[in-house]
């Protein structure tokens, strides 16, 4: 689980609003579709977590910024004293953030279920969910899938903001 006091750093960080297309609704429906794929594909779930916080939290804009991702695993090394991680996990939550906005399916399980776990979360911007850039089976798994539009579609707001990190939006 994500602590407060790591949320709370990011979220001091964070230059775009958190009620924002990239803020703290997004990074809890990617944490939540997380937890569900985790299960499914074998993929390290704190490292999934704590991508979910991290993925976006550099964006310096709300639209193209092709540099976000690479901001994000700088920001992973210098927050690696906060992240309860052994060596091979971080590198995976290094390499998730960096490369998450490139497209790329090819990789390591828990890396493919970060990059999953985000793209889910697409049709919150207006774009459909393009099953060609989702990297696992699970995520492909039609119910899946519709369950994970009607969530970003709607931009429903995930109970555990107030709940796990204490936050009200
Ligand atoms: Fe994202």
């Amino acid at each position: 689980m994500v602590s407060k006091k790591l949320l709370n750093a990011i979220i001091k960080q964070y230059s775009l609003p958190l009620e924002g297309l990239h803020g703290l609704s997004h990074w809890a429906r990617v944490l939540e579709n997380g937890r569900l794929l985790a299960p499914l594909t074998g993929a390290r779930l704190e490292v999934v977590e704590l991508f979910a916080v991290f993925h976006d939290a550099r964006r310096r804009n709300e639209s193209t910024d092709y540099r976000h991702g690479h901001r994000a695993a700088d920001y992973v090394r210098a927050q690696r004293h906060l992240l309860d991680l052994n060596e091979r996990d971080f590198d995976l939550l290094v390499m998730a953030c960096a490369y998450h906005v490139d497209g790329g399916t090819i990789g390591d399980v828990t890396v493919q279920t970060c990059w999953d776990a985000d793209r889910l979360d697409i049709c919150r911007v207006g774009l459909q969910i393009n099953p060609k850039y989702l990297c696992t089976e699970a995520a492909r798994e039609e119910t899946f899938m519709r369950e994970a539009v009607v969530r970003g579609v709607n931009r429903y707001v995930p109970e555990l903001i107030k709940s796990e990190w204490g936050v009200e939006l």
